[in-house]
This record gives C-alpha cells, structure tokens and sequence, in this order.
C-alpha cells in the first residue's frame, strides 16, 4: 500500500565536468553522446519509467544545451517534415513530448553537490524527493529499473533510501562508501582511502530522501576543499538517529564522469544498439580478439 507519494526528482547538472575536460570546455558532460543519445536523456528516460512526475534540474549558465534538449525545435521538425523523415521525427518530437515536467533552477556558483540539491528547495517545498546523478547510467536488467524499486520501497516505507553496489577494492577513495547493518546505513565516508573504507559498498547516485533532510543540507558546514558535500550532510542525518536504508543495485553500471566509465558505456550500448550491434560486434571481433 502506497501512503507516501514521491513525485519530485532533482538532477543536479550544475558542475564543471573537469575529468572529461576537454571534451567538456564547451559542451556540458550530460550533452556528451552514448551512440546517438546524449547522456541526461536515457537519465530523463529512467526517472519517467519509475514513475515520478516532475524533474527539477539544477542547472548553470553554461547548461543551457540540456534544457534545449528537452524544448520543442519548430525548425527541426519543420524540416524533418519537408524532407519526409518520418522516423526522426517521430523521435525528436517525442523529446519534447516527455510524460514529466522539467524545471530548471539555477545554482549560481558550483558550491557542491550538497549546496546544488539544496537549491531546489523552493520547488520541492515539503516534499520528499529523490536525487538523481545524471553522469551515472544504469542499464536495467529486471523489467522495471532500480529507480522504481526504491520509489516503491519508499512509498511503502516512508523511509529514506539509497542505491548502493559492489565495486573493486582500488576503486573506493573515488566514491562515498557506507558501512551496513543489515539494510541499515550506518555511516558513510567520502572517497576514503583503502586502509578507512568501512566497505566496498559505493552510493551509486540514487538517493530519496524525506523532507526533513534538508535542514542537514542547509547546516551542512563546507569541507576542506570549500565544497558542500552530500555525503557529510548524510552523515549528520544519520548521527541524528535518521534512518537510511540501502537497496543493491541490480542493473548494471556506468560512471559516465570519469573517461573509463564513458568508454565501457558506449561499448556495451553500442553492442545493444538494434541498427547496428551485430555490426559492430563483428568490427570488435574482427580487430580486437
Ligand atoms: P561531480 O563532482 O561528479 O561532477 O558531481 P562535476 O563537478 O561536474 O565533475 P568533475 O568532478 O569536475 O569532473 C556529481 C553531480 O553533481 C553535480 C554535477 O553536475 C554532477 O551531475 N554538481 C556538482 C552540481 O550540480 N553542482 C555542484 O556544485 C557540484
């Protein structure tokens, strides 16, 4: 039974891109292609598919391609139409067409991604929220996404919730690692080293939230690099006896952030890819076995 309906999902897309630099100088991360759709629209096509109703994105001056990405192109498809390319047409009118509402609040300074979230405050008001990282791609493998999983346990539950996955040891001073008892997040801790990883259990850019956790963002204190994190205002909501639970990750994962991420996830959509999969399979077999 349902008794906490969660509509809001706020995507953070305020930040400078740096480890994808150059690519990212003038185009945001988001924009950047995985075969022939840009990264926040399989993003924008996860939340839709869990079923929430409005997105809220944090956006930044130089931003302004994502938001277009979503707008309606009179131009476009006028010529699409001209030209009779009725599929593209279809499908660059289905962007726009999106069942969810998108709107944008500017963060005017990239403060963090604690400071970012806290910016829509406005819009999601008093109502629990979930965060969604946008350069993290999950590729589902049940029938619904993992999205939706922690939607549900959270409107059954009422209890804030996080997606958590298993990650190489090497990896885990590049994320913020949890320390579970069970479901329950103990504690987590930003990109700590080998040696003060209480897990290999990484937080994988899901996230819902109740309401109450924004007063952990609003007094969240900045960290030595002069960031609000995220991760420290968690860590306050669960020294304050909040409970956080995690849920596995069941699909698959790609840190489109980082150029390695980037690279497995245009590799394994592109074998995906109905065109030209079988194609491009052979190519790698042919030239790389
Ligand atoms: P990241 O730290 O992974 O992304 O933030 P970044 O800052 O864009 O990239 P690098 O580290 O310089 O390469 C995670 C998410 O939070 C957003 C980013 O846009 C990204 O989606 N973010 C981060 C903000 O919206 N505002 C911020 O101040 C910081």
């Amino acid at each position: 039974m349902k008794i906490n309906n969660l509509n809001k999902v706020i995507v953070p897309i305020a930040g400078l891109g740096t480890r994808l630099l150059p690519a990212t100088k003038a185009i945001p991360k988001e924009m950047l292609p995985v075969v022939n759709k840009p990264i926040i629209q399989y993003v924008v096509e996860e939340i839709i598919e869990a079923g929430f109703k409005e997105i809220i994105f944090i956006t930044h001056s130089s931003k302004s391609s994502v938001e277009n990405h979503f707008d309606q192109s009179f131009e476009l498809e006028t010529i699409l139409k001209k030209r009779v390319k009725r599929r593209l047409l279809k499908e660059v009118k289905s962007i726009s067409n999106l069942k969810i509402s998108i709107q944008t609040i500017r963060q005017g300074q990239a403060l963090g991604l604690g400071h970012a979230i806290l910016c829509a405050k406005p819009i999601v008001q008093k109502e629990p929220f979930a965060v969604v990282l946008p350069d993290m791609l999950i590729k589902k493998i049940n029938e619904k996404n993992d999205l939706f999983e922690l939607k549900k346990e959270f409107e059954k539950s009422g209890k804030s919730q996080i997606l958590v996955g298993r990650i190489q040891k090497k990896d885990v001073s590049s994320y913020g690692i949890v320390k579970l008892q069970n479901h329950l997040i103990k504690s987590i801790v930003e990109k700590p080293s080998l040696k003060k990883a209480p897990s290999n259990l990484f937080v994988i850019g899901r996230y819902i939230f109740n309401n109450d956790f924004f007063k952990y963002l609003k007094n969240n204190k900045s960290s030595n690099s002069g960031e609000f994190e995220l991760t420290s205002a968690i860590q306050s909501f669960i020294k304050d006896n909040n409970e956080i639970y995690s849920r596995k990750l069941s699909g698959n994962y790609y840190d489109c952030g980082n150029k390695l991420g980037y690279l497995k996830a245009i590799v394994d959509y592109a074998l995906q890819d109905e065109e030209h999969g079988k194609e491009f399979k052979k190519y790698l077999k042919n030239n790389y076995s």
